[in-house]
């Protein structure tokens, strides 16, 4: 029953664009009128040959807007968009993302999408050869980093014949994802965040370097829940990956990583250090590839600057987040590491199993601070350990005094 009140009186624009799972936006409309939104409609020309404006009219008591001049002012997007709430395309086919990636308004919703400033939430569906084209992927990765909600396709069987990755999902988990963003928290306002992501790599030669497992999916996962939240994002990583942060700076090696850290450090309030930094890098690097001539080749190896336990040392008011990667006895060698850097959490993940950790969209925790364990989580996405990181991070007493100077400074 939560969600009545969640969408009672919102206004929602939901567009519909020609694909086969139009039908479905007819539920979507019906069940968010149900739950008290006021809905309009506006439709591509493609879409009113799977399904009719009036059936849109009918389920919403709104007139569905099919051009620019069909409502009998001559700008309508402007009035309705003042208002919206939300603007989700459902679903959304490659040629109105491949649109609005770039700027294209030569229609009455392409025209509405550029004209957005309430959250847009774009649905993707269509045939998985047109979802997996490099074009259209990279149009959505645009959007993304944009900062648009792109609800993922599910996999099954697709109007074409074909089984993949394309389908429109169940309206079931549509209105879910409409509804979590609709009540997204925004409880970083004003916060300056700042996360490492990947696994640095230590160049041996020109050709070869050492490095470990990490993809920066955890780390990446961090920012992108934190400036839902409303931080404000500073990214260094060795993975790019463009994502809708206030600055994304690649780095290679650890001792990169360090200067980068360093340099920004004190610009941020919240420190997460989810990057696997290397602990030893190469003592020389060879300036010419090396050749293959022993059975046994000696690299000597050098340790790193620790940045986190370099941060922990000048830590004054930074909220100071590290993790462990662990493969054993966890707890003991999480609880080391808080204390010898000096941190305020340490979220310890168990490295050894596959299916969770490196590489994997999923991750298991434990998150400690200096009296033990808070909270071990089970087996969730990335994205949902994220927001419980955070959601211990504002917990913690220094968030708690943080967030109290930020107030008596604005006074
Ligand atoms: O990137 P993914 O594929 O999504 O995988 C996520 C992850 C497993 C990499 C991530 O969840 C994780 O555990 N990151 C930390 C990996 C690591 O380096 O752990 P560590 O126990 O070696 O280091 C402890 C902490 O010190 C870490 O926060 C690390 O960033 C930091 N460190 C380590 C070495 C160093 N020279 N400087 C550091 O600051």
């Amino acid at each position: 029953m939560e969600h009545l009140t969640i969408l009672k009186g919102k206004n929602i624009i939901i567009g519909v664009t020609g694909g086969i799972a139009a039908y479905k936006a007819c539920e979507l409309v019906s069940s968010l009128v149900k739950s008290g939104a006021d809905v309009r409609v506006v439709m591509t020309e493609a879409a009113q040959k799977f399904v009719s404006p009036i059936t849109f009219s009918a389920l919403t008591h709104n007139p569905t807007v099919t051009d620019m001049f069909s409502a009998n002012k001559s700008i309508p997007h402007i009035e309705l968009l003042e208002k919206a709430d939300m603007l989700a395309v459902v679903p959304a086919t490659a040629n109105i993302i491949g649109k609005l990636a770039n700027g294209i308004a030569d229609d009455c919703l392409s025209t509405f999408l550029l004209a957005a400033v309430c959250p847009v939430v774009i649905a993707p569906a269509m045939n998985i050869n047109m979802y997996q084209h490099a074009a259209v992927q990279h149009n959505i990765s645009l959007l993304k980093s944009r900062g648009i909600h792109i609800i993922e396709p599910s996999e099954g069987y697709l109007a074409c014949g074909t089984k993949g990755k394309g389908r429109l999902p169940d309206v079931s988990i549509l209105y879910k994802e409409m509804i979590d963003i609709l009540q997204q928290k925004k409880d970083l306002m004003g916060i300056r965040v700042l996360v490492t992501a990947g696994g640095t790599r230590e160049p041996i030669d020109p050709v070869r370097y050492i490095s470990n497992r990490s993809s920066g999916k955890m780390g990446y996962a961090i920012a992108e829940c934190a400036k839902a939240r409303g931080a404000e994002i500073t990214m260094i990583t060795t993975v790019h990956n463009p994502i809708n942060v206030d600055r994304l700076i690649q780095v290679e090696t650890a001792q990169e990583m360090y200067e980068k850290v360093l340099a920004y450090y004190y610009e941020h309030d919240i420190i997460i250090m989810a990057a696997a930094v290397a602990d030893y890098t190469c003592m020389e690097i060879s300036s010419s590839k090396i050749k293959k001539k022993d059975d046994i080749l000696d690299i000597k190896l050098i340790k790193t600057p620790d940045i986190l336990a370099e941060l922990g040392e000048i830590k004054k008011d930074k909220i100071l987040v590290g993790f462990a990667a662990e493969t054993d006895d966890i707890e003991c060698s999480a609880m080391k590491k808080l204390n010898s850097k000096n941190l305020d959490l340490i979220v310890a993940n168990d490295v050894s199993q596959k299916d969770i950790g490196f590489g994997s969209d999923n991750n298991q925790v434990s998150i400690f601070n200096h009296n033990g364990l808070i909270i071990k989580t089970p087996c969730l996405t990335k994205k949902k350990i994220s927001d419980i990181i955070l959601d211990t991070i504002l917990e913690t007493d220094s968030f708690i005094v943080l967030r109290n100077k930020k107030r008596s400074d604005m006074d």
